[in-house]
């Protein structure tokens, strides 16, 4: 039976580390995150909840914008570009998905990138493709799962890593993070043949499909670790992930939950970029 790798338990010892740093070297001027909710979404309703109680742990200020529905893009652009200029806000994000009529691409691009704690703008992940570790804010779910990893003494270098969903900021973005650190990488999706080929032989494997369970124990070699970014609904209400959990952790040596695996963990990168933007705002003073 795998054991788990519990992202809200090491979300919560971040947010403790987070807060101390925050009260000896910033207790004048906290870091300050504002979030831009538009519409009345449920689930983007309990995400920005969620942020703002992290925000709340790790002693950072926070700030939720909350605007219509039939916001103009125009507007939500100006929001952001007020937001780029005020010294005292650290970190920014658009809550996603966005109404229809709004850009998400132009959305991002207009986020000044020091201040994208997402890490979604090009000029980060440009950052990460340049193996630039140390000078971007990295996209914060797959900056996640390399914690929950290291924080498990989880090797991975030499490992072999499939990589399942092509998506900009997860499944890409995690198949360059974990090159950075000498895996070999497999980025499998759609067309890909015969994945279980891959999968057999993967020692780290990372789904991010969007498809509700679709990775089973017989899909996977003994011993595997699972990390398991999706997350979905049961028609009962219970929550269950791209990984069927039940037969998958006979199998592997570790496992993320759904929920409480990578979802607390993001939350937590999130807040980890916010005091790290700050920390380079603050470093860069003069006086
Ligand atoms: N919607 C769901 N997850 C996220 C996230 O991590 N960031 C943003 N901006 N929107 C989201």
């Amino acid at each position: 039976m795998a054991q788990i790798l519990d992202g809200k338990k090491i979300s919560e010892k971040i947010y403790t580390e987070i807060s101390e740093i925050v009260q000896k070297k910033y207790a004048q001027n906290p870091p300050k995150l504002v979030v831009i909710l538009v519409g009345d979404d449920p689930a983007s309703a309990v995400y920005v909840s969620n942020k703002e109680k992290s925000c709340h742990k790790a002693g950072i200020l926070s700030q939720t914008i909350r605007l219509s529905k039939n916001v103009s893009e125009e507007e939500v652009l100006k929001t952001i570009t007020t937001l780029n200029i005020d010294e005292s806000v650290t970190g920014i994000i658009v809550q996603l998905p966005l109404p229809k009529h709004i850009s998400p691409e132009k959305v991002i691009m207009t986020i000044d990138p020091q201040k994208d704690v997402d890490g979604f703008h090009p000029e980060n992940l440009g950052n990460l493709y340049l193996s630039k570790e140390t000078e971007f804010l990295p996209p914060a779910t797959p900056a996640g799962i390399i914690t929950l990893l290291e924080e498990n003494t989880i090797e991975i270098a030499g490992k072999n890593v499939a990589i399942v969903g092509r998506s900009n900021n997860v499944g890409k973005a995690i198949s360059l993070m974990l090159l950075n650190r000498n895996a070999t990488i497999t980025v499998c999706h759609s067309y890909t043949q015969n994945i279980d080929h891959f999968l057999k032989n993967a020692d780290i494997i990372v789904v991010a499909t969007g498809k509700k369970q679709m990775i089973t124990g017989e899909m996977v070699k003994n011993g595997v670790v699972v990390v398991d970014v999706g997350i979905h609904r049961h028609e009962n209400g219970t929550l269950c992930g791209d990984v069927d959990f039940e037969s998958v952790s006979l199998k592997a040596s570790y496992i993320t939950p759904v929920p409480g695996g990578v979802g607390p963990m993001t939350v937590a990168s999130l807040i980890k970029n916010t005091l790290r933007a700050h920390e380079k705002k603050w470093k860069s003073r003069i006086f």
